[in-house]
């Protein structure tokens, strides 16, 4: 008798632990780098307005901006082991992973502009580029944009020449090595959190990012010269730990697939003018000294680098390359 009541209780326990348990939201942890005022800091939180509102807190988005929660590398570790749920890193971060096809979206001047890039990532190459994820337990649910790179350093970069023996902060991209090596510089994978005080002590020389980064980091407090290069393009593939996304209920994920649509067109569509804006703010505020290309600057930069499209071929096939060369023409 005594037995069967333990029984029972236990039962009755787990019962209402299964209640408590499909009351209970799915949470939904979205880490990233950036601050809530970029591009991407805003998508994340447009995600969160979103997908709970559509789930009618169902869903609870805890979205971790600036290094918060873990560094660049950490985040790729923390989704494979499903301590997050959601990551935007950029495409120029997806070494570790081994899916050397994302590299080429970092290859110097691959984009015919805003344009281009648009249409390339919205095209057939986007969706195959994001199905090579699959096999790594990663799903790809979108690309968000983030424009293209300025790079300073505390003296002009006008010429191929300027950046001889410069240590230069890169953020993982065996392309971004190469072009600044071809460049004569000495390149430096280093987190990026970890950019603005290396800039300041003079860890690094100099590094490489897009005016919204730039503003909000502050590194233009600690570059003296910065150069709008538009030497290639920021771009981040938002990307689910496919164990958790597959196995989320159908209704539910389908609310979610809506909500990261809906976040992904209202990243996109702010993304020029947060930079143009924050270009702004950084000519305002005097501290560091803009540049911008002649188009013999341009043909000497493209020429130094050029090298590296050669050895793109080797790492992702020429097809990858063909095929994004022609999707990216407007
Ligand atoms: C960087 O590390 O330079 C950038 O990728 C950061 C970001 O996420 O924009």
């Amino acid at each position: 008798m005594r037995r069967r009541t333990a029984i029972g209780a236990a039962g009755a326990l787990a019962l209402a632990g299964t209640r408590a348990f499909a009351q209970q939201a799915i949470v939904v942890k979205f880490s990233h780098v950036v601050t809530n005022d970029t591009p991407k800091g805003k998508g994340a939180l447009k995600f969160k307005e979103l997908a709970e509102k559509y789930t009618g807190g169902k869903v609870k988005v805890e979205v971790y901006p600036n290094s918060t929660l873990y560094k660049d590398k950490e985040e790729m570790d923390a989704l494979n082991s499903g301590a997050v749920q959601l990551l935007a890193p950029s495409t120029a971060k997806f070494r570790p992973i081994g899916v050397p096809e994302f590299e080429a979206m970092d290859l110097p001047y691959i984009f015919d502009g805003d344009a281009g890039y648009e249409k390339t990532v919205k095209g057939p190459i986007g969706k195959s580029l994001m199905k090579k994820l699959e096999p790594k337990g990663i799903t790809g649910l979108a690309f968000w944009d983030n424009g293209f790179h300025m790079v300073s350093a505390n003296t002009p970069l006008l010429m191929p020449a300027d950046f001889q023996g410069l240590k230069i902060r890169i953020s993982g991209s065996k392309v971004a090595d190469l072009y600044f090596r071809a460049l004569g510089a000495l390149p430096q994978i280093m987190a990026f959190s970890e950019v603005y005080q290396a800039l300041q002590t003079g860890v690094v020389d100099g590094c490489e990012n897009t005016p919204s980064n730039y503003y909000t980091q502050k590194f233009f407090e600690v570059q003296k010269h910065i150069t709008v290069s538009s030497h290639a393009h920021l771009q981040y593939a938002v990307i689910a730990n496919s164990k958790f996304w597959n196995g989320l209920p159908p209704d539910i994920r389908a609310q979610l697939d809506k909500a990261m649509d809906e976040a992904t067109d209202y990243t996109n569509s702010i993304a020029n003018k947060e930079n143009v804006d924050a270009l702004a703010e950084i000519k305002a505020s005097g501290k560091a000294e803009l540049h911008y290309l002649t188009p013999e600057q341009k043909k000497a930069w493209q020429a130094a680098m050029a090298p590296t499209y050669q050895w793109a071929k080797g790492r992702v096939g020429s097809e990858v390359l063909d095929v994004l060369s022609r999707a990216t023409k407007v």
